[in-house]
């Protein structure tokens, strides 16, 4: 006879947390750090640039005020997203002798926020961590809503899971460290969200894009509380990525198969653009997206120095494979996140992901070329 006993838990308690987004909160350190690290254990995650731009003087800053602190610094790049690094600072921790009770901070870009968040969800079955987000890539997306993954051979961020940090700061004043290359690489993933959810921002963005760019103050802190509330709101409704949370996806589908390709050798916002350009005209080619959109999408990309030519450099035959083994595929087909109008993704059946022939991607890319 089957037995059948019931499991009911209670919900996760780790289900708010609090984003600061000011200019100088990394200097209050002691206002938000207390609060999170009660035991005064941390780990702090980094790489080499942070490590000598902020995150050694912060460490040393914690000691001087009786933390017990290990710092550990990864090499900077995709290529340090992989499990041989995540179990190298998992031994580092334990033969540390770190517990349960430690506070992990994440200090760096999205490759060091996945990374370290991956460590924290799995160090003695999880322990809390922070995300201090360095660049404004990881600001607009990575930090926030708990993804954290490491990279295979078979793709990028194949493994991973959703464990949501216990706080995000977001410091304005760390970005102007950051070249204007990788302002741009930031800008791209708030064009993103604002393509697919908000067409007043986008086009907030888009008039003021050469003032992003500058980093001026006001048009940057607004730009990045927009798209983070958006994404805050696309999470609450679907932190597991049934389907809502899907839409962050846009240009990825393509972006991945071009980080890929090119050994990681692209930035992650430049895939990403060229991404939403292909992905863009699939839409438009389906019939869903008007050429005049198209158009004023592509011209914000050209604007902020995306071309055609970086997409010259790959093969069309060699994306699409790729692009078979994305993370959205089902039943043998692509799915991509496509557009309907500016600001409004197309759905069918209310799910945002939408099966794409073959014959569409390749038209795209080869109609970009
Ligand atoms: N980066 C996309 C997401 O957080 O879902």
């Amino acid at each position: 006879m089957l037995t059948q006993l019931k499991v009911s838990l209670k919900a996760r308690t780790r289900t708010k947390y609090s984003i600061l987004l000011e200019n100088g909160v990394l200097s209050n350190w002691q206002s938000w750090l207390s609060i999170h690290c009660p035991d005064k254990q941390i780990v702090i995650i980094t790489d080499k640039i942070v490590e000598n731009l902020y995150a050694y003087s912060f460490s040393k800053k914690l000691t001087n005020n009786g933390y017990n602190v290990l710092l550990l610094s990864i090499k900077p790049g995709e290529e340090s997203k992989v499990q041989k690094t995540k179990e190298y600072l998992e031994l580092e921790m334990l033969k540390a002798k770190f517990g349960r009770n430690t506070l992990l901070i994440a200090f760096g870009g999205g490759i060091v926020g996945d990374l370290a968040g991956f460590v924290a969800a799995t160090y003695m079955r999880g322990i809390r961590y922070i995300q201090l987000p360095t660049t404004l890539l990881s600001m607009i997306d990575s930090s926030v809503g708990g993804k954290t993954a490491i990279n295979t051979p078979y793709g990028k961020n194949m493994i991973g899971v959703i464990y949501q940090p216990s706080l995000v700061v977001m410091d304005l004043s760390l970005l102007n460290s950051l070249s204007k290359v990788l302002i741009v690489n930031g800008l791209i993933e708030a064009l993103k969200i604002f393509l697919t959810l908000d067409n007043k921002s986008f086009t907030y963005a888009r008039l003021n894009i050469n003032k992003l760019i500058e980093r001026e103050p006001h048009s940057l802190k607004s730009v990045i509380a927009r798209a983070v509330k958006l994404k805050v709101k696309v999470v609450r409704i679907d932190e597991f990525e049934e389907n809502l949370r899907m839409i962050l996806n846009f240009g990825h589908t393509i972006a991945h198969a071009l980080e890929k390709l090119s050994n990681y050798h692209i930035l992650h916002g430049y895939a990403v653009a060229l991404g939403i350009l292909v992905e863009a005209k699939i839409s438009q080619l389906m019939g869903f997206l008007s050429s005049e959109n198209y158009d004023l999408i592509s011209r914000v990309f050209y604007s902020i120095g995306i071309s055609k030519e970086m997409l010259s450099a790959f093969n069309a035959d060699e994306v699409v494979s790729i692009a078979k083994g994305d993370k959205k595929n089902h039943s043998g087909k692509i799915f991509f996140i496509l557009l309907k109008d500016i600001g409004e993704v197309y759905t069918k059946n209310d799910r945002v992901a939408t099966p794409v022939d073959e014959k569409y991607i390749l038209q795209a890319f080869n109609s970009l070329l």
